[in-house]
Protein backbone atom coordinates (compact mmCIF):
# COMPACT_ATOMS: atom_id res chain seq x y z
CA UNK A 1 0.00 0.00 0.00
CA UNK A 2 0.97 3.35 -0.71
CA UNK A 3 1.86 5.87 1.79
CA UNK A 4 -0.86 8.00 0.82
CA UNK A 5 -3.59 5.21 1.04
CA UNK A 6 -1.94 4.46 4.54
CA UNK A 7 -2.09 7.28 5.82
CA UNK A 8 -6.07 7.93 4.37
CA UNK A 9 -6.93 4.90 5.81
CA UNK A 10 -5.38 5.38 9.39
CA UNK A 11 -7.14 8.84 9.27
CA UNK A 12 -10.32 7.71 7.94
CA UNK A 13 -10.45 5.26 11.04
CA UNK A 14 -9.48 7.65 13.76
CA UNK A 15 -11.72 10.31 15.47
CA UNK A 16 -8.94 11.86 17.34
CA UNK A 17 -6.24 13.99 15.48
CA UNK A 18 -3.21 12.71 14.79
CA UNK A 19 0.27 14.45 14.83
CA UNK A 20 1.95 14.61 11.71
CA UNK A 21 5.40 13.27 13.71
CA UNK A 22 3.25 10.03 15.21
CA UNK A 23 2.41 9.54 11.54
CA UNK A 24 6.03 9.80 10.02
CA UNK A 25 6.97 7.42 13.29
CA UNK A 26 4.18 5.04 12.12
CA UNK A 27 4.96 4.63 8.48
CA UNK A 28 9.05 5.12 8.48
CA UNK A 29 8.97 8.07 6.79
CA UNK A 30 9.86 11.64 7.14
CA UNK A 31 7.23 14.60 8.40
CA UNK A 32 7.75 15.93 5.09
CA UNK A 33 6.50 12.90 3.43
CA UNK A 34 3.58 13.15 5.45
CA UNK A 35 2.30 16.68 5.23
CA UNK A 36 3.17 15.74 1.05
CA UNK A 37 0.41 12.95 1.37
CA UNK A 38 -2.15 14.88 3.21
CA UNK A 39 -1.67 18.07 0.40
CA UNK A 40 -2.47 15.54 -2.09
CA UNK A 41 -5.44 14.80 -0.08
CA UNK A 42 -6.80 18.16 0.51
CA UNK A 43 -6.34 18.74 -3.65
CA UNK A 44 -8.52 15.34 -3.58
CA UNK A 45 -11.05 17.25 -1.93
CA UNK A 46 -10.74 15.71 1.45
CA UNK A 47 -11.42 18.05 4.16
CA UNK A 48 -8.90 17.46 6.54
CA UNK A 49 -8.48 19.98 9.81
CA UNK A 50 -4.81 20.65 11.17
CA UNK A 51 -4.45 21.76 14.39
CA UNK A 52 -1.49 22.06 17.22
CA UNK A 53 -2.72 18.30 17.90
CA UNK A 54 -2.83 17.03 14.46
CA UNK A 55 -4.75 15.56 11.43
CA UNK A 56 -8.32 14.82 11.49
CA UNK A 57 -10.66 13.84 8.39
CA UNK A 58 -13.63 15.52 8.67
CA UNK A 59 -16.45 13.27 8.73
CA UNK A 60 -19.27 15.92 8.55
CA UNK A 61 -18.92 16.82 5.18
CA UNK A 62 -17.93 13.92 2.88
CA UNK A 63 -16.15 15.14 -0.45
CA UNK A 64 -15.87 13.79 -3.73
CA UNK A 65 -12.74 12.33 -4.33
CA UNK A 66 -11.41 13.89 -8.01
CA UNK A 67 -10.13 10.13 -8.60
CA UNK A 68 -13.23 8.86 -7.97
CA UNK A 69 -15.10 11.53 -10.26
CA UNK A 70 -12.06 10.79 -13.25
CA UNK A 71 -13.26 7.02 -13.17
CA UNK A 72 -16.62 7.50 -12.83
CA UNK A 73 -17.02 9.91 -15.76
CA UNK A 74 -14.36 7.80 -17.55
CA UNK A 75 -11.79 10.26 -18.01
CA UNK A 76 -8.82 12.53 -16.65
CA UNK A 77 -9.88 15.30 -17.96
CA UNK A 78 -11.57 16.31 -14.41
CA UNK A 79 -10.64 19.14 -12.40
CA UNK A 80 -12.23 19.19 -8.77
CA UNK A 81 -11.81 22.70 -6.80
CA UNK A 82 -12.38 23.76 -3.03
CA UNK A 83 -14.48 26.90 -3.94
CA UNK A 84 -14.50 29.57 -7.07
CA UNK A 85 -16.19 32.18 -8.48
CA UNK A 86 -18.02 30.65 -10.99
CA UNK A 87 -17.08 27.04 -12.67
CA UNK A 88 -18.34 27.93 -15.68
CA UNK A 89 -15.62 30.99 -15.55
CA UNK A 90 -12.79 28.82 -14.95
CA UNK A 91 -13.98 26.59 -18.15
CA UNK A 92 -14.16 29.36 -20.53
CA UNK A 93 -10.38 30.35 -19.25
CA UNK A 94 -9.09 26.49 -19.86
CA UNK A 95 -11.30 26.66 -23.16
CA UNK A 96 -9.85 29.76 -24.50
CA UNK A 97 -6.12 28.01 -23.58
CA UNK A 98 -7.65 25.07 -25.78
CA UNK A 99 -8.40 22.59 -23.16
CA UNK A 100 -10.51 19.26 -24.73
CA UNK A 101 -14.05 18.84 -25.05
CA UNK A 102 -15.08 17.05 -22.03
CA UNK A 103 -13.07 18.80 -19.88
CA UNK A 104 -15.27 19.15 -16.82
CA UNK A 105 -14.65 21.65 -14.01
CA UNK A 106 -16.33 20.63 -10.29
CA UNK A 107 -16.41 23.16 -7.56
CA UNK A 108 -17.55 22.48 -4.04
CA UNK A 109 -18.89 26.08 -3.39
CA UNK A 110 -18.83 28.88 -5.55
CA UNK A 111 -18.87 32.84 -4.40
CA UNK A 112 -20.24 34.40 -7.51
CA UNK A 113 -22.38 31.44 -9.34
CA UNK A 114 -23.91 32.65 -12.57
CA UNK A 115 -27.61 31.93 -13.43
CA UNK A 116 -29.85 32.77 -16.54
CA UNK A 117 -30.62 36.17 -17.41
CA UNK A 118 -27.48 37.80 -15.50
CA UNK A 119 -28.97 36.20 -12.05
CA UNK A 120 -27.16 34.63 -9.14
CA UNK A 121 -27.03 31.13 -8.64
CA UNK A 122 -26.03 30.36 -4.93
CA UNK A 123 -24.20 27.58 -4.65
CA UNK A 124 -23.08 26.53 -0.95
CA UNK A 125 -21.17 22.86 0.12
CA UNK A 126 -23.66 20.33 -0.11
CA UNK A 127 -24.45 20.96 -4.01
CA UNK A 128 -23.08 19.68 -7.23
CA UNK A 129 -21.53 22.68 -9.58
CA UNK A 130 -20.08 21.80 -13.03
CA UNK A 131 -18.89 22.97 -15.92
CA UNK A 132 -18.20 20.92 -18.78
CA UNK A 133 -16.21 22.43 -22.51
CA UNK A 134 -17.99 21.74 -25.66
CA UNK A 135 -16.59 22.33 -29.07
CA UNK A 136 -19.86 22.01 -30.61
CA UNK A 137 -20.29 21.79 -34.87
CA UNK A 138 -23.60 22.94 -35.05
CA UNK A 139 -24.74 26.77 -35.83
CA UNK A 140 -25.86 29.08 -33.72
CA UNK A 141 -29.79 28.09 -34.79
CA UNK A 142 -29.33 24.51 -32.99
CA UNK A 143 -27.71 25.60 -29.88
CA UNK A 144 -30.06 25.31 -27.78
CA UNK A 145 -30.39 21.85 -27.70
CA UNK A 146 -27.16 21.69 -25.99
CA UNK A 147 -29.28 23.21 -22.98
CA UNK A 148 -32.29 20.61 -23.87
CA UNK A 149 -30.04 17.68 -23.94
CA UNK A 150 -28.50 18.92 -20.63
CA UNK A 151 -32.00 19.43 -19.06
CA UNK A 152 -32.63 15.73 -20.78
CA UNK A 153 -29.63 14.21 -19.54
CA UNK A 154 -30.01 15.81 -15.42
CA UNK A 155 -33.95 14.71 -15.67
CA UNK A 156 -33.25 11.34 -16.90
CA UNK A 157 -30.52 10.28 -14.38
CA UNK A 158 -32.36 11.86 -11.49
CA UNK A 159 -34.91 9.44 -12.30
CA UNK A 160 -32.89 5.99 -12.61
CA UNK A 161 -31.02 7.33 -9.14
CA UNK A 162 -34.34 8.63 -7.07
CA UNK A 163 -36.93 6.38 -9.11
CA UNK A 164 -39.71 8.78 -9.81
CA UNK A 165 -40.06 12.17 -11.86
CA UNK A 166 -38.38 15.26 -11.92
CA UNK A 167 -40.01 17.26 -14.88
CA UNK A 168 -38.36 19.53 -16.53
CA UNK A 169 -39.74 23.56 -16.80
CA UNK A 170 -39.08 25.08 -20.07
CA UNK A 171 -36.05 25.76 -21.18
CA UNK A 172 -33.60 24.03 -18.64
CA UNK A 173 -34.90 23.87 -14.74
CA UNK A 174 -35.56 20.39 -13.07
CA UNK A 175 -38.04 20.55 -10.50
CA UNK A 176 -38.82 18.22 -7.66
CA UNK A 177 -42.36 18.57 -6.82
CA UNK A 178 -42.96 22.12 -6.90
CA UNK A 179 -39.47 22.92 -5.98
CA UNK A 180 -36.83 24.04 -8.20
CA UNK A 181 -33.09 21.78 -7.44
CA UNK A 182 -30.91 22.24 -10.76
CA UNK A 183 -30.27 25.06 -13.54
CA UNK A 184 -28.58 24.91 -16.42
CA UNK A 185 -26.60 27.77 -17.77
CA UNK A 186 -24.45 27.67 -21.08
CA UNK A 187 -22.44 30.21 -22.45
CA UNK A 188 -20.93 30.26 -25.73
CA UNK A 189 -17.96 32.09 -27.55
CA UNK A 190 -19.21 32.32 -31.39
CA UNK A 191 -17.06 33.01 -34.31
CA UNK A 192 -18.63 35.17 -36.39
CA UNK A 193 -16.84 34.35 -39.24
CA UNK A 194 -17.00 30.78 -39.85
CA UNK A 195 -20.84 31.03 -37.97
CA UNK A 196 -19.99 28.15 -35.68
CA UNK A 197 -19.30 28.51 -31.86
CA UNK A 198 -15.22 28.31 -31.15
CA UNK A 199 -16.14 26.67 -28.05
CA UNK A 200 -19.44 26.63 -25.40
CA UNK A 201 -19.07 25.79 -21.47
CA UNK A 202 -21.92 23.96 -20.14
CA UNK A 203 -22.47 25.00 -16.15
CA UNK A 204 -24.78 22.97 -14.29
CA UNK A 205 -26.03 23.26 -11.09
CA UNK A 206 -27.68 20.58 -8.74
CA UNK A 207 -28.67 21.07 -5.29
CA UNK A 208 -28.09 18.04 -3.42
CA UNK A 209 -28.02 18.55 0.35
CA UNK A 210 -30.10 20.62 2.27
CA UNK A 211 -28.91 23.86 2.23
CA UNK A 212 -32.26 25.99 3.60
CA UNK A 213 -30.52 27.26 6.61
CA UNK A 214 -28.05 29.09 4.15
CA UNK A 215 -30.36 30.49 1.12
CA UNK A 216 -31.97 34.01 0.98
CA UNK A 217 -35.40 34.46 1.80
CA UNK A 218 -36.43 34.59 -1.90
CA UNK A 219 -34.65 31.64 -3.38
CA UNK A 220 -36.11 29.49 -0.13
CA UNK A 221 -39.67 30.43 -1.78
CA UNK A 222 -38.54 28.09 -5.12
CA UNK A 223 -35.99 26.18 -4.57
CA UNK A 224 -35.23 22.96 -3.00
CA UNK A 225 -33.23 19.71 -2.87
CA UNK A 226 -32.74 16.01 -3.90
CA UNK A 227 -32.05 15.13 -0.09
CA UNK A 228 -33.85 16.19 3.04
CA UNK A 229 -30.18 15.41 4.74
CA UNK A 230 -27.55 18.41 5.12
CA UNK A 231 -24.81 16.13 4.68
CA UNK A 232 -24.49 13.10 1.60
CA UNK A 233 -22.55 10.79 0.98
CA UNK A 234 -20.01 11.67 -1.87
CA UNK A 235 -20.25 7.76 -3.45
CA UNK A 236 -24.45 10.05 -4.48
CA UNK A 237 -22.58 13.07 -5.25
CA UNK A 238 -19.94 10.78 -7.71
CA UNK A 239 -23.04 8.67 -8.99
CA UNK A 240 -25.16 12.04 -10.21
CA UNK A 241 -22.29 13.56 -11.34
CA UNK A 242 -21.12 10.97 -13.56
CA UNK A 243 -24.54 10.03 -14.89
CA UNK A 244 -25.14 13.45 -16.04
CA UNK A 245 -22.26 14.18 -17.85
CA UNK A 246 -22.50 10.48 -19.55
CA UNK A 247 -26.23 10.78 -20.44
CA UNK A 248 -25.30 14.39 -21.72
CA UNK A 249 -22.35 13.16 -23.96
CA UNK A 250 -25.03 10.33 -25.31
CA UNK A 251 -27.31 13.02 -26.30
CA UNK A 252 -24.68 15.74 -27.32
CA UNK A 253 -23.64 12.88 -30.23
CA UNK A 254 -27.31 13.06 -31.26
CA UNK A 255 -27.72 16.69 -31.46
CA UNK A 256 -27.15 17.26 -35.30
CA UNK A 257 -29.48 14.11 -36.47
CA UNK A 258 -32.24 12.54 -34.66
CA UNK A 259 -32.22 14.31 -31.63
CA UNK A 260 -34.28 11.67 -29.48
CA UNK A 261 -33.75 12.88 -26.57
CA UNK A 262 -36.65 15.37 -27.02
CA UNK A 263 -39.16 12.89 -26.54
CA UNK A 264 -38.15 12.70 -23.14
CA UNK A 265 -37.93 16.22 -22.91
CA UNK A 266 -41.55 16.98 -24.27
CA UNK A 267 -42.96 13.89 -22.12
CA UNK A 268 -41.43 15.53 -19.11
CA UNK A 269 -42.57 18.86 -19.04
CA UNK A 270 -43.67 20.84 -15.91
CA UNK A 271 -45.44 23.52 -18.00
CA UNK A 272 -47.81 21.48 -19.48
CA UNK A 273 -51.70 22.74 -18.97
CA UNK A 274 -50.18 25.36 -16.90
CA UNK A 275 -51.62 28.79 -16.43
CA UNK A 276 -48.33 31.15 -17.17
CA UNK A 277 -46.72 34.86 -17.69
CA UNK A 278 -44.30 35.99 -18.98
CA UNK A 279 -43.16 39.46 -20.19
CA UNK A 280 -42.59 40.70 -23.87
CA UNK A 281 -41.84 43.44 -25.61
CA UNK A 282 -42.63 45.05 -22.27
CA UNK A 283 -45.67 43.79 -21.67
CA UNK A 284 -46.82 40.97 -19.25
CA UNK A 285 -48.66 38.72 -21.01
CA UNK A 286 -50.62 35.78 -19.51
CA UNK A 287 -51.43 32.18 -21.33
CA UNK A 288 -51.69 28.78 -20.81
CA UNK A 289 -48.73 26.46 -21.56
CA UNK A 290 -50.22 23.83 -23.96
CA UNK A 291 -47.07 21.97 -24.44
CA UNK A 292 -43.13 21.72 -25.81
CA UNK A 293 -42.47 21.30 -29.44
CA UNK A 294 -40.00 19.40 -31.63
CA UNK A 295 -37.83 22.65 -31.70
CA UNK A 296 -38.12 22.73 -28.23
CA UNK A 297 -40.30 25.92 -28.37
CA UNK A 298 -43.03 25.99 -25.93
CA UNK A 299 -46.37 26.25 -27.15
CA UNK A 300 -49.17 29.12 -25.74
CA UNK A 301 -52.85 29.45 -25.81
CA UNK A 302 -52.92 32.88 -25.37
CA UNK A 303 -55.98 35.73 -26.11
CA UNK A 304 -57.78 32.32 -28.43
CA UNK A 305 -54.93 32.37 -30.39
CA UNK A 306 -51.79 29.33 -30.50
CA UNK A 307 -48.20 30.98 -30.39
CA UNK A 308 -44.82 29.47 -29.90
CA UNK A 309 -42.04 31.02 -27.16
CA UNK A 310 -38.45 30.22 -28.98
CA UNK A 311 -36.50 31.42 -26.08
CA UNK A 312 -37.06 33.25 -22.49
CA UNK A 313 -38.68 32.18 -19.28
CA UNK A 314 -42.08 32.17 -17.92
CA UNK A 315 -43.34 32.00 -14.36
CA UNK A 316 -46.35 29.78 -13.56
CA UNK A 317 -49.26 31.29 -12.01
CA UNK A 318 -49.94 30.71 -8.07
CA UNK A 319 -53.45 30.22 -7.55
C1 LIG B 1 -30.10 29.12 -13.57
O1 LIG B 1 -30.81 28.41 -12.85
O2 LIG B 1 -30.42 30.28 -13.83
C2 LIG B 1 -28.81 28.55 -14.12
C3 LIG B 1 -27.89 28.15 -13.01
C4 LIG B 1 -26.58 27.53 -13.49
C5 LIG B 1 -25.66 27.24 -12.33
C6 LIG B 1 -24.44 26.51 -12.74
S1 LIG B 1 -23.52 25.94 -11.35
C7 LIG B 1 -22.18 25.54 -12.35
C8 LIG B 1 -22.05 26.65 -13.35
N1 LIG B 1 -21.28 27.76 -12.83
C9 LIG B 1 -22.01 28.87 -12.74
O3 LIG B 1 -21.58 29.96 -12.31
N2 LIG B 1 -23.26 28.64 -13.13
C10 LIG B 1 -23.43 27.27 -13.58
Amino acid sequence: MKLYEELLETLSSSEEPISGSELAERFGVSRNAVWKSINKMKEEGYLIKSSKSGYVLSRENPHPVSEDLKKALGTDEVILLECVDSTNNIAKELAIRGAKEGTAVFALEQTSGKGRLGRTFVSNRGGIYFSVILRPQVNADSSVFITVAAAAAVSKTLREVFNKPFPIKWVNDIFCGDKKVCGILTEGSFNAETMMFDFAVLGIGINLADQSDNLPEDVKLTAGSLCSEKTVPASLYTKIASGVYKKFFEYYADLSSERKFMNYYIENSYLDNKDVMYIKDGRLHSAKALRINSDAGLVLEEDGKITVLKAGEVSVKRV
